[in-house]
């Protein structure tokens, strides 16, 4: 941490008078902290508190100094930003975009890991509009560091202590670790289902949505790769700081990964692609007849076994969402497909697609196995990235 730049927010709740402490011990680690304190915060504890801990300024308005425009200049020199406490309305806020504020504009314009440390009343924290907001802000990839349970300053006990301050630094160093892992890599992503269709408005797909790939692409643009995410047909929404190409069919997808995915650092395979497409699409809608409809298929160029030819010196990772044998038929797919690693994920019952929950194992090498774990996408994709950081290497 020594040398490292944050951002410190803290908000106006009860903990923060824990904030001071923190700003202590990372003060002493050697970080360099900018403190941006809401509003409401200066109610609780004074800003004299933190500039006499940093021996820097401390910021609580967007227009103290806006010719230095502080809420950009802030996020662009620190390397991530943690807030602590964080309250049901700035979570609130960060959640649905609104920068009313200094701290919620900067941490809108940020491109840092953040690192969300709430803390509130029980009924506050358990209340499902900031369930739902800290669900949409993980999903986003923030990393939140749930409050422990126990006495709360109202004389009631439940969930909302902020965490302690053990956790909350080893929150900010796994994203400190996190920043710029892969800065000056080229990373080719691609992600969800493909289409086949038959007529002008009929086709044949898969469950695939693309949350993983698209979870992966934004942690691996955080983490300072330059990222190409080739997409199939999804409702979700691409992030903003990768180059998104779209695809719909597999032979799109084929062409569309020479392009991008040949000569790239690492190619992360995540879309489902069909291994057969209908023979014949019919120019027009095809009519209800009495009889059976009988759609002949033909083979798809396989997309994974194309890269795997062609892979030089990049790295080619595969997923194998599978439903039965796992970890033989992912074996078998890393070696027949010239992979350097492969990512299981089981899929049994549609487990494991969409914005659930799901299970993944890394395989590589002759036998070398790791579990992932099982969390949400955003969680998983973090996880993930760090196990290739390793096995990949970095150099
Ligand atoms: C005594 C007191 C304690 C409060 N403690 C908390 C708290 O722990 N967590 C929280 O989310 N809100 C708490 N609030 C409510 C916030 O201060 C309020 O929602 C405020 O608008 C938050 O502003 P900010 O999010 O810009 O800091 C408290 C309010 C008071 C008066």
């Amino acid at each position: 941490m020594n040398g490292m730049r944050v951002v410190l927010g803290v908000c106006g709740g009860i903990a923060a008078y824990k904030a001071a402490a923190l700003t202590s011990t990372l003060v002493q680690r050697g970080v360099e902290l900018d403190v941006i304190l809401t509003a409401s915060a200066e109610r609780f504890i004074a800003p004299l508190t933190f500039a006499s801990l940093t021996a820097r300024p401390v910021y609580g308005s967007l227009w103290d100094a806006p010719e230095r425009i502080p809420h950009i200049r802030l996020v662009r020199e620190a390397q991530a930003i943690l807030i602590a406490p964080a309250t049901a309305n700035v979570i609130a806020k960060l959640a649905h975009g609104i920068a009313g504020d200094l701290l919620t504009t900067a941490v809108l314009a940020a491109r840092i890991p953040i690192v969300i440390a709430p803390a509130m009343n029980s009924a506050m924290y358990e209340h499902p509009a900031t369930v739902a907001n800290l669900a949409l802000l993980r999903e986003r990839g923030y990393d939140i560091v749930e409050p422990e349970r126990g006495f709360l300053a109202e004389r009631e006990s439940g969930p909302g202590r902020l965490a302690s301050e053990e956790r909350l630094i080893e929150a900010l160093e796994r994203a400190l670790r996190r920043r710029n892992s892969l800065a000056g890599k080229r990373i080719a992503i691609t992600a969800g289902p493909t289409r086949e269709a038959f007529d002008p408005i009929r086709f044949v797909s898969n469950a695939s949505t693309g949350a993983i790939g698209i979870a992966l692409a934004r942690e691996a643009a955080l983490r300072g790769a330059e990222v190409v995410l080739m997409l199939g047909p999804t409702l979700l929404e691409p992030p903003a700081q990768v180059t998104t190409v779209r695809f719909t069919t597999a032979r799109d997808l084929f062409d569309a990964a020479m392009r991008h995915a040949v000569g790239a650092d690492w190619t992360i395979a995540t879309a489902a692609v069909a291994d057969y497409r209908p023979a014949e699409t019919a120019a027009s809608k095809l009519k209800k007849s009495e009889g059976d409809l009988l759609v002949r298929f033909e083979r798809n160029p396989d997309v994974l076994a194309a890269l795997g030819e062609r892979k030089g010196g990049s790295k080619l990772v595969g997923f194998a969402a599978e439903t039965d044998d796992h970890e033989a038929n992912a074996r078998e797919k890393l070696r027949n497909k010239h992979l350097d690693a492969i990512v299981l994920n089981d899929v049994r019952d549609e487990r494991g697609f969409g914005l659930v929950q799901s299970t993944l194992t890394l395989l590589w090498g002759a036998g070398e196995k790791r579990e992932i774990g099982t969390g949400t996408k955003p969680h998983l994709a973090a996880r993930l990235l760090d196990a290739l950081e390793e096995v990949l290497g970095c150099s």
